[in-house]
C-alpha cells in the first residue's frame, strides 16, 4: 500500500494490522555520463514499493534528496546538509509515530546517506532515553541498503566482476533502465573502467573522478539485468521486512 495513494480511512485500518512502515531514501545527484541523476531516489523507490507489494506494507513517500555534498561538481546534483537531513527524518518518523506506526525500515539507495541516517536513529532514540517518562511509544528504525544482500553481490560479480565499482555501478543503472526504459542512455566510456580512490568535498570529487564515476563501468547496463537485480531486491528485502516486524510481536 502506497501511503500517498491512500486515504486517511484506509491508513487507520492498516494500523489496526500492522505498526511498521516502509521509508524509501534516496539521493539526486550525478550518476555519471550514462546514469540518471535520480538513480539512489529512483532505485529504492521501485523497489520499496515492490516490497510493499509483496509483504502488504505500507510504503511511505520517497525522501529524494539526501547528503551529497561530495557531487555538487556536477550539474544536476542537490544535497542536503548532515544536520538538515537528520532533522528531516525526525520530523517524518514523528509525524507518523503520531499515528501509531512504531517501526520504519528504510529502504537506502545511497551510500552516502548511511552515516547521517544512522545518525538521525540515535537523536530519535536518545529523546526518548533521556525523557523516561514518555509516553510516547518506543519506535525502532532500520536501515537497509538494496545493494548489500548476498543474492545482490552475487549476482554483480557474476554479470560485472571488477567493473562492478561503486559509484554510478553498472547494477543501479540496470535497475533505472528497467524501471525506466524510456529513460536509457547511451555514453562512452574513457577509461572503460573509472579510477577508485577516496575523495572530501565536491571540487576534490570533480578533480579525482572527471565524468563522475567511481571505479565501475557502466555501459555494462541493461533492463534485463536491472529485471533481475530488482527481483533479487525485493525477494531479499521482503524477507528482512518481516523479520524486523516479527522481532517483536508489539510491533507486528
Ligand atoms: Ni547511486
Amino acid at each position: 500500500m502506497q501511503l500517498q495513494l491512500a486515504t486517511w480511512q484506509e491508513v487507520e485500518a492498516y494500523l489496526t494490522q500492522s505498526r511498521g512502515i516502509i521509508m524509501p531514501i534516496g539521493s539526486t545527484e550525478q550518476h555519471g555520463p550514462n546514469g540518471l541523476v535520480g538513480t539512489d531516489a529512483l532505485c529504492a523507490e521501485v523497489i520499496a514499493r515492490g516490497v510493499g507489494d509483496k509483504t502488504g506494507a505500507c510504503v511511505a513517500p520517497t525522501i529524494s534528496v539526501g547528503m551529497a555534498q561530495h557531487h555538487l561538481g556536477f550539474p544536476g546534483s542537490i544535497t542536503l546538509r548532515p544536520s538538515t537531513l537528520i532533522q528531516l527524518i525526525k520530523d517524518y518518523v514523528q509525524s507518523l509515530q503520531r499515528h501509531g506506526f512504531e517501526r520504519f525500515f528504510f529502504v537506502n539507495g545511497h551510500g552516502g546517506n548511511i552515516a547521517t541516517v544512522t545518525a538521525a536513529f540515535s537523536e530519535l532514540y536518545a529523546e526518548r532515553s533521556l525523557d523516561p517518562r514518555s509516553n510516547a511509544p518506543g519506535i525502532r528504525c532500520e536501515l537497509r541498503n538494496w545493494w548489500t544482500g548476498p543474492g545482490i553481490g552475487a549476482l554483480s560479480k557474476q554479470l560485472f566482476g571488477d567493473a562492478e565499482g561503486s559509484h554510478a555501478t553498472a547494477s543501479e543503472v540496470s535497475v533505472t533502465q528497467y524501471a525506466f526504459p524510456d529513460s536509457i542512455k547511451s555514453a562512452r566510456m574513457e577509461p572503460k573502467v573509472a579510477p577508485r580512490g577516496k575523495f572530501y568535498d565536491a571540487d576534490d570529487y570533480r578533480r579525482r573522478f572527471a565524468d563522475g564515476r567511481i571505479g565501475s563501468d557502466p555501459s555494462l547496463a541493461t533492463p534485463e539485468h536491472g529485471k533481475r537485480f530488482y527481483e533479487t531486491a525485493v525477494d531479499e528485502i521482503s524477507v528482512d521486512y518481516r523479520k524486523f516486524i516479527a522481532d517483536d510481536p508489539v510491533g507486528g
